[in-house]
């Protein structure tokens, strides 16, 4: 099977790891933390980085710096991973769920001022796939009515958008480092940023929001999301080696679209004029056949695919928020397929997932 995703672990991963285990700094206190926030952050074009246990335990905690709970509304793209409405739903706001763009699949700017209410406190959009969302008049509505803005930039790391990175625009980027992530530490997220006074707030929660000054004082309720030295040691290895796993993943997905442009009933993914896409997951829309019948056979020839995300708000945990249709997100999930976009992809691999899917549609 040619598999979706697969993390390389080829750099400096090893040695960095066995240096935790020989030195017994193997929790989540040592040098690798640090570094690996140094790192990721100055990629990002950000001041700050503060690693979690997740992505997802990233976005609870930059919802929980900036005080978002109860009676609160958060605004977010329903063409998500069900994490984005998840953390918003464990501080307590509720989570309000925007149609998306037809031509980025992103959240539409358009649709997310029509969702702003007295109780808006903050704007999640998502990065989905690796294109970014026009932030632009994102940022200009969060202004506008002094929303926060926090980019979940979970499948995005390196993105750009009119040539700035993801996760620098917002208030605050937060990012994942699961297995199948552009970069990986198994499990593993950063809050990035440029506010110090957040950056404090977060590393103060991160770590049951224990007082520097006073040990076993604790001001807040805090949690425990804090990364450890091991994972942080993947991830420093990993993101020596970023830029590389990008370049191949915009590689790959030019000879992918060189192959299937031909074909009809196909819509290749975007790249906007003002956007870098990184093509996390290579991802196409597909006509006149349904989806899981495409899948089906493309299993069949031993490719592996994804269906796109249900859109959140007709998931269980979110049917009763409103019955209101978001059609076009509704209509690019049912249509969305990942493909094959692990790095150590080939190009013969390329050409036969391109000659099968040719197959396939004629
Ligand atoms: C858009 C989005 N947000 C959040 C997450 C959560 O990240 P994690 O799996 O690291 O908790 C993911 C994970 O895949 C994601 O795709």
């Amino acid at each position: 099977m040619i598999p979706i995703a697969e993390p390389k672990l080829n750099g400096n991963e090893l040695k960095y790891v066995t240096d935790c285990v020989s030195s017994g700094w193997i929790s989540s206190i040592g040098k690798y933390i640090k570094k690996f926030e140094e790192e990721f952050s100055k990629f990002t074009e950000t001041k700050y980085g503060i690693a979690t246990s997740s992505g997802t335990t990233a976005l609870h905690l930059a919802l929980a710096t900036f005080g978002i709970g109860k009676d609160d509304e958060v605004i977010i793209p329903t063409l998500s991973f069900i994490a984005t409405a998840n953390c918003v739903a464990y501080t307590g706001a509720k989570p309000v769920f925007v149609d998306s763009e037809p031509r980025t699949w992103n959240m539409d700017p358009e649709k997310v001022k029509e969702k702003i209410t007295e109780k808006t406190k903050a704007i999640v959009p998502v990065h989905l796939y690796g294109h970014p969302v026009d932030m632009d008049p994102i940022m200009d509505l969060a202004e506008d009515h002094s929303l926060v803005v926090i980019e979940d930039a979970a499948e995005a790391h390196g993105a750009e958008y009119r040539k700035r990175k993801v996760g620098g625009i917002g208030h605050v980027g937060c990012f994942s480092f699961y297995g199948n992530k552009i970069i990986t530490c198994g499990e593993g997220g950063m809050i990035t940023t440029n506010d110090e006074e957040i950056m404090n707030k977060a590393m103060m929660l991160r770590d049951h929001a224990m007082s520097k000054e006073k040990r076993y004082w604790h001001p807040y309720m805090g949690y425990n999301y804090r990364m450890t030295n091991m994972q942080a040691a993947v991830g420093l290895a990993q993101v020596e080696k970023i830029e590389e796993y990008i370049q191949i993943k915009r590689e790959n997905a030019k000879k992918y679209n060189e192959k299937l442009e031909g074909i009809s009933n196909i819509t290749l993914p975007p790249e906007m004029d003002w956007a870098k896409n990184v093509y996390w997951l290579y991802s196409i829309l597909v006509d006149n056949i349904q989806r899981d019948d495409f899948t089906f056979r493309l299993r069949e020839k031993e490719i592996d695919t994804r269906p796109f995300f249900y859109p959140m708000h007709t998931q269980p945990p979110y049917i009763d928020y409103s019955d209101e249709k978001l059609e076009v997100a509704e209509d690019i999930a049912k249509r969305g397929v990942s493909l094959p976009s692990a790095t150590s992809l080939k190009d013969h691999e390329i050409d036969y997932i391109c000659q099968i899917i040719a197959e396939t549609l004629s």
